[in-house]
């Protein structure tokens, strides 16, 4: 039996989560190649170097445990990742693939939080002290990501995304133009 105890568990949560963090720092830089709004470029960017540190974060904790950081790679995160790839590839509107970016960051930044927040009570419940303040300091950083986000999306990249107009329309209003100048063509003899 491989998983019989809540340690268990807890080792399983953590490398789950490093494999995760690792696939991010592959995943950030092409994310923030794709957005076309510089300040999520930016974001991206800046998180990544927080990702980085996640990484380091649970590395100090496999070494204060005594333990291989090895497991199974986290495919939960693969499918994310996988998603937000997608999008950064997806034929469209700037503004709109930009919006669509921080659908798919948001993901996994709520996936992050999902696991950094079973693995602090785990720690706590284990007694690690010292691992679920480690645990606690990656968890808020990831919902602070989460809420700048939330807070670009809001206040541009949605509006942006809003306004762009939909093909259907742009042409209708181009054939309507055309029609009106025609119809002043002809009252103008
Ligand atoms: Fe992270
Ligand atoms: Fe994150």
């Amino acid at each position: 039996m491989e998983l019989e105890t809540l340690y268990d568990l807890y080792l399983h949560e953590l490398r789950d989560l490093y494999s995760a963090e690792q696939q991010l720092i592959k995943a950030l830089p092409k994310m923030s190649k794709a957005a076309t709004n510089r300040q999520l470029s930016a974001g991206f960017n800046q998180h990544l170097q927080q990702t980085k540190e996640h990484v380091r974060r649970l590395e100090q904790m496999f070494e204060r445990l005594e333990e291989s950081s090895r497991g199974p790679k986290c495919e939960g995160m693969e499918g994310l990742i996988a998603e937000g790839d997608k999008m950064a590839k997806e034929d469209a509107e700037d503004e709109v693939r930009d919006a669509g970016l921080i659908a798919a960051a948001q993901r996994v930044e709520h996936y992050e939080i999902a696991g950094y927040g079973c693995a602090r009570t785990y720690a706590e419940l284990l007694g690690d002290k010292t691992g679920a303040r480690l645990l606690n300091t990656t968890l808020k950083e990831e919902a602070e990501t989460d809420k700048k986000l939330t807070k670009l999306a809001k206040l541009a990249i949605n509006l942006d995304a809003m306004y762009v107009p939909r093909a259907g329309k742009k042409n209708g209003d181009g054939a309507l133009t055309q029609k009106a100048k025609k119809l002043m063509a002809k009252l103008a003899g």
